[in-house]
């Protein structure tokens, strides 16, 4: 028999586009929803909002370039919260910002590190997990600096053309186990991420955005839930862009 209540799983659910995610899945199959962030009290804003509205949540925190907390906290979800169907792999930052002889190592550590080694780690344990209970569906967050080379942003480019490199060979590899694994490449939305970036970055953006404005959290929470959702059963390994059609170079 089926198990009536899907788990979620979701990092980097404090703020922004993990928080808006959170809040969709809650709604979408009475989900349980996981969240995890290192910020805490951001974290317990999402969760209450959560609960307020009906759902279920439970928050712990977890910093995902840390593998053995990663491995620790899945492997409790997994046993502890009813398992594992649903799996955002969210969490990031923007690195820092300088033309690339100019990265220093600690820079480009830590973003490599935050954004593409945690996805690394987060679906090793969710995928040792999922092929034990039969399977599920999995998002990576990207970005459309995974598509494309922009300026002054290497670490954060490369991060992310790594992230969609992990989620194609995923999928390839554990399509027949019945786990989906896709990501989604989220163009210029307005979140935290986005609020300190310089003027002139956001108006050469706008001019490259035929929808003329920039994207809110909530429109990547929708592709996300649908990619995870039975709606979307034949897709795997795909890459969709939520971004007005954004171009660049
Ligand atoms: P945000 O800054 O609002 O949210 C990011 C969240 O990740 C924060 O809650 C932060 O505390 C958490 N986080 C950072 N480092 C962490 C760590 N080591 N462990 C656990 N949590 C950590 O930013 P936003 O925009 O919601 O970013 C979410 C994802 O979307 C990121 O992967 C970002 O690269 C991606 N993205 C965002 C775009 C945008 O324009 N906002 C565009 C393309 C991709």
């Amino acid at each position: 028999m089926e198990k009536q209540q899907k788990v979620a799983f979701i990092t980097g659910a404090a703020n922004g586009i993990g928080k808006a995610t959170a809040i969709a899945l809650a709604k979408m199959d009475q989900c349980k929803v996981v969240i995890t962030d290192i910020d805490t009290e951001a974290l317990e804003t999402t969760k209450n909002l959560i609960l307020e509205a009906g759902g279920t949540a439970v928050a712990h925190p977890l910093d995902v370039s840390d593998k053995t907390a990663v491995d620790a906290l899945i492997t409790k979800v997994a046993t502890e919260e009813g398992g594992l169907d649903y799996c955002i792999n969210n969490a990031g930052i923007g690195g820092a910002i300088a033309p690339l002889h100019d990265v220093k190592l600690d820079d480009w550590e830590r973003t490599i590190q935050t954004n593409l080694s945690s996805v690394f780690y987060c679906l090793q344990a969710q995928i040792k997990v999922l092929l034990v209970t039969g399977g599920g569906s999995i998002v990576n967050v990207a970005s459309m600096a995974g598509l494309k080379g922009m300026l002054a942003v290497s670490p954060y480019v490369a991060s992310k053309h790594g992230v969609i490199g992990l989620t194609k060979t995923a999928a390839n590899e554990y399509a027949a186990y019945n786990i989906r694994v896709n990501a989604v490449c989220p163009g210029w939305i307005e979140t935290d991420i986005t609020k300190d970036a310089p003027k002139e970055s956001l108006d050469y953006i706008l001019k490259r955005i035929p929808m003329k404005r920039i994207g809110q959290p909530e429109e990547v929470a929708n592709t996300i839930t649908w990619l995870l959702s039975p709606a979307a059963s034949f897709i795997t390994g795909n890459v969709v862009s939520i971004d007005g059609g954004t171009y660049i170079g």
